[in-house]
């Protein structure tokens, strides 16, 4: 019998957090509908994912968070008056938007913690490998550069390990994140490593490491099962990160370096960074933001 050679269709993007860093703005906008330039933060992740050959993208919802769902569905009243007005290019916008991917939701009905919101997703999710993309987290690279989630989803088929993206940070940055200790592979592969450890938040005194996870993974589906094991820990939230640290002990794991700028825009100063970032790439907006931009730090 032929061996299939792996695939990965699946993407799940958990959104279902009460995204308390962002309120009052969150108290009725899911943070994930908070726009970069013209789009939803959601939408830029869904993008990177359709980018990586993902077809089927589960979102995992919490309450008053509708609107993500609307987005990416069809809009009959609004689609008719821009037909009846001509208002074709617009049009043919969310009409891409609509097609970009199947959306699939699940209710997350507590937000238990990242671990717990992914293993929602196990009835849709099944047996085949998937990503995971943060909902909040958003990667800018050159349009000529493969998506963070092409690399992860690449280096799977390839070594047929789970691989996760990993990026160096600060040491008073440490504690923001899952950390993983790293080795180098025999091959001499500068951007590639094996995982060794992981620990979810530390002290910066706890690790030697300074590479972060920023939210994008691609998993076999044995994480289900050691999701399934997994107790509350930093917080009192199902981490996906210990779960992630049994996994790797039975099956390996592999890091993949990421060179894209990351932006945690769950966050109002990452938000705001993002859309600077977004507006310089704009092809029409581009120039004069950036002419802007020098106006006002000589004032
Ligand atoms: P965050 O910790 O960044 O999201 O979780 P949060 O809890 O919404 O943020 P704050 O700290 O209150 O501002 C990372 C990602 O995991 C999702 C979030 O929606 C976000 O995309 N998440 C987190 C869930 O889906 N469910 C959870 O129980 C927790």
């Amino acid at each position: 019998m032929l061996n299939k050679a792996p695939q990965v269709t699946k993407a799940i993007i958990p959104a279902a957090g009460l995204g308390t860093r962002f309120l009052p703005a969150t108290k009725s906008i899911p943070k994930e509908m908070l726009t970069l330039v013209d789009s939803p933060i959601i939408f830029y992740v869904v993008e990177e994912a359709v980018l990586a050959g993902i077809s089927d993208i589960v979102l995992i919802q919490g309450r008053g968070k509708a609107a993500i769902e609307d987005f990416f569905d069809v809009s009959y009243e609004l689609e008719d008056k821009l037909a009846q007005r001509g208002e074709l290019a617009v049009l043919d916008r969310l009409n891409r938007i609509k097609n970009m991917a199947n959306i699939i939701s699940i209710r997350q009905k507590q937000p238990l913690g990242l671990g717990h919101a992914v293993l929602c997703g196990k009835p849709i999710v099944g047996d085949e490998p998937f990503a995971v993309l943060l909902g909040d987290e958003v990667m800018v690279q050159k349009a000529t550069e493969p998506s963070v989630t092409k690399l992860l989803v690449d280096n799977f088929c390839r070594t047929g390990l789970s691989s996760v993206a990993v990026m160096p940070v600060a040491d008073e940055d440490v504690s923001k994140y899952g950390i993983a200790n790293v080795e180098p592979m025999d091959s001499g592969v500068t951007n590639e490593f094996h995982i060794r450890s992981l620990i979810e938040k530390p002290k910066p005194t706890e690790t030697q490491s300074r590479w972060a996870l920023p939210g994008r993974y691609v998993f076999d589906t044995q994480i289900f099962e050691f999701l399934e094991k997994t107790k509350p820990g930093k917080n009192g939230e199902i981490q996906l990160t210990d779960a992630m640290a049994q996994m790797l002990l039975k099956c390996g794991m592999r890091a993949v370096a990421i060179e894209s700028r990351r932006f945690d825009a769950g966050d109002p100063l990452g938000f705001i960074k993002a859309n600077i970032e977004m507006a310089l790439l704009h092809p029409e907006l581009g120039s004069e933001v950036k002419a802007y931009l020098r106006e006002i730090v000589t004032r």
